[in-house]
């Protein structure tokens, strides 16, 4: 019997690739998880994923070590890491040495914005696609599961407050709809040097959110523009290293202006369905 190709994950103890692991393990696929943290590895190997590397993702032995063997690589960087560009590329010469198949970026939506997380997503598209490497660049939107970080708000007190104007619109992605395209791409053919803008299906504001949290828990939820000020001091105070604070600004003071849209059909075609609403979001969170 023939074994069944490896699809190697990084960035594998967060939420982005928790979900993207569940649906390659639901598949069948054979899956390899790279983590830094032992206790995560116990984990994902509970979940079901079949091997486990432990290790710095930056390091170049241990990127050796993670492809050997790999057919397919999701590649899902820590969030606004400075180095994220060149960590990109160093992966894709790795994987170009150990042979790997497939390289799957999990880039972002509107790369080329004046964001520097986005910047340097651009910067990884852009050597991906002259690297020879068979691609393909996901580019999600925002997550609706930024909610649940200020869901007990929105819920106990009738706030819903993120630190941006509350009529800036931002085409809101269900993650799960997210990982199955993810999954998709990983594990058929068709999607060679491709790249997907997986957004939502509906471009919403806060206040548009507010409403429909409203309407569905039947009591007044508004809508409100956290102060950008205090939200960064909370988050320093919490140990957020500076250069995500200066990015974290950097990004909500663009939010503030533009919001972050762009079109679902794409999300739609690859998961085979509409891709979930807000209100099917939020109806899943309030019966938690
Ligand atoms: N949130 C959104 O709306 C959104 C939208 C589009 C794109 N994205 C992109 O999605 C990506 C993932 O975001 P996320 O929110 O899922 O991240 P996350 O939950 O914070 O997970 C990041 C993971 O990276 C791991 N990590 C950090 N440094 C590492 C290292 N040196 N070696 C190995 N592992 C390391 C962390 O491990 P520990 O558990 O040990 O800390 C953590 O599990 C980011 O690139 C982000 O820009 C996010």
């Amino acid at each position: 019997m023939t074994k069944r190709k490896l699809n190697l994950v990084t960035g594998a103890s967060g939420k982005t690739a928790r979900a993207c692991l569940a649906h390659l393990i639901r598949k069948g696929a054979r899956t390899r998880a790279l983590v830094r943290r032992a206790e995560a590895a116990d984990d994902l190997r509970a979940k079901g994923v079949s091997e486990v590397i432990v290790g710095d993702m930056f390091a170049p032995d241990v990127m050796k070590q993670a492809l050997e063997g790999v057919e397919s690589v999701l590649h899902i960087c820590p969030p606004m890491h400075p180095q994220e560009d060149a960590l990109a590329i160093d992966m894709m010469a790795a994987c170009k040495t150990a042979g790997v198949g497939r390289f799957v970026l999990w880039s972002v939506l509107h790369p080329h914005i004046n964001v520097p997380h986005h910047r340097r997503k651009q910067k990884a598209e852009a050597a991906l696609i002259d690297s020879g490497l068979m691609f393909t660049i996901l580019q999600p939107g925002r997550y609706m599961q930024h909610l649940e970080s200020i869901w007990p708000q929105v819920f106990n007190a009738g706030i819903h407050a993120f630190p941006f104007s509350t009529s800036s619109r931002f085409s809101l992605a269900h993650l799960d709809d997210l990982a199955r395209a993810a999954a998709e791409v990983m594990t058929n053919t068709g999607h060679e040097n491709a790249i997907y803008e997986l957004a939502g299906p509906e471009a919403l504001s806060s206040e548009d959110c507010a409403r429909q949290i409203s309407e569905m828990l039947d009591r007044p939820v508004r809508a409100q523009a956290a102060p950008l000020d205090a939200f960064l001091a909370k988050a320093r105070a919490a140990g957020m290293p500076d250069w995500r604070i200066e990015t974290f600004d950097i990004m909500n003071r663009h939010y503030d202006g533009h919001g972050l849209q762009g079109n679902g059909n794409v999300l739609g075609w690859l998961i085979g369905r509409a891709p979930k609403t807000f209100r099917q979001y939020v109806s899943e969170l309030a019966a938690r």
